[in-house]
């Protein structure tokens, strides 16, 4: 039998800690499926072909990964798609609250189950807001997002 997950998220930008799960679970599945959710809050700093092109970009060497947007529900891209997993990292327990009404959440929705990796400690502390507003301060975000995001970050602030 061959497993499809996705790994969901809004990756504005992507991060190496965003990479590190992606890349961690494409080894455990055959194919990965990373959803970048085009409406991604209120105001992305990357409209969705920016956040699409860079997430290309850092998956070109992951044979098993495919990168791909979707509008609405995450079970209903998942529904379309086939896809029965869905990845999702936790950095700290302050995460799991939240993971945890979602993943409840869609499997009352749909045919999915939500499985969780603990992210690599050294990445425990990242998120892409704080790595905006470090940049839009003009501090050096060099150890926290692949290079073509650095330079994506300062073209945009
Ligand atoms: O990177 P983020 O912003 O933490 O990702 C959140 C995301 C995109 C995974 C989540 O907001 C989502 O799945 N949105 C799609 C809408 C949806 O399905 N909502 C119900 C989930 S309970």
């Amino acid at each position: 039998m061959t497993v499809t997950a996705v790994c969901p998220g809004s990756f504005d930008p992507v991060t190496n800690g965003h990479l590190d799960v992606i890349r961690r679970a494409s080894s455990r599945f055959d194919r990965l499926l990373v959803a970048c959710l085009r409406n991604a809050g209120k105001q992305p700093l990357f409209d969705v072909d920016t956040r699409l092109d860079l997430l290309n970009e850092v998956v070109a060497d992951l044979d098993n990964v495919e990168v791909a947007a979707f509008d609405g529900l995450l079970v209903d891209f998942c529904l379309q798609r086939g896809v029965t997993v869905i990845v999702k990292g936790l950095r700290a327990v302050s995460d799991f609250e939240y993971e945890l009404q979602m993943a409840q959440m869609n499997s009352h929705l749909g045919d999915v189950e939500t499985f969780f990796m603990t992210t690599s400690p050294i990445y425990s502390f990242l998120s892409s807001s704080l790595v905006k507003e470090v940049a839009r301060f003009g501090g050096d975000v060099t150890d926290f997002v692949p290079s073509a995001v650095v330079d994506r970050l300062a073209e945009h602030l």
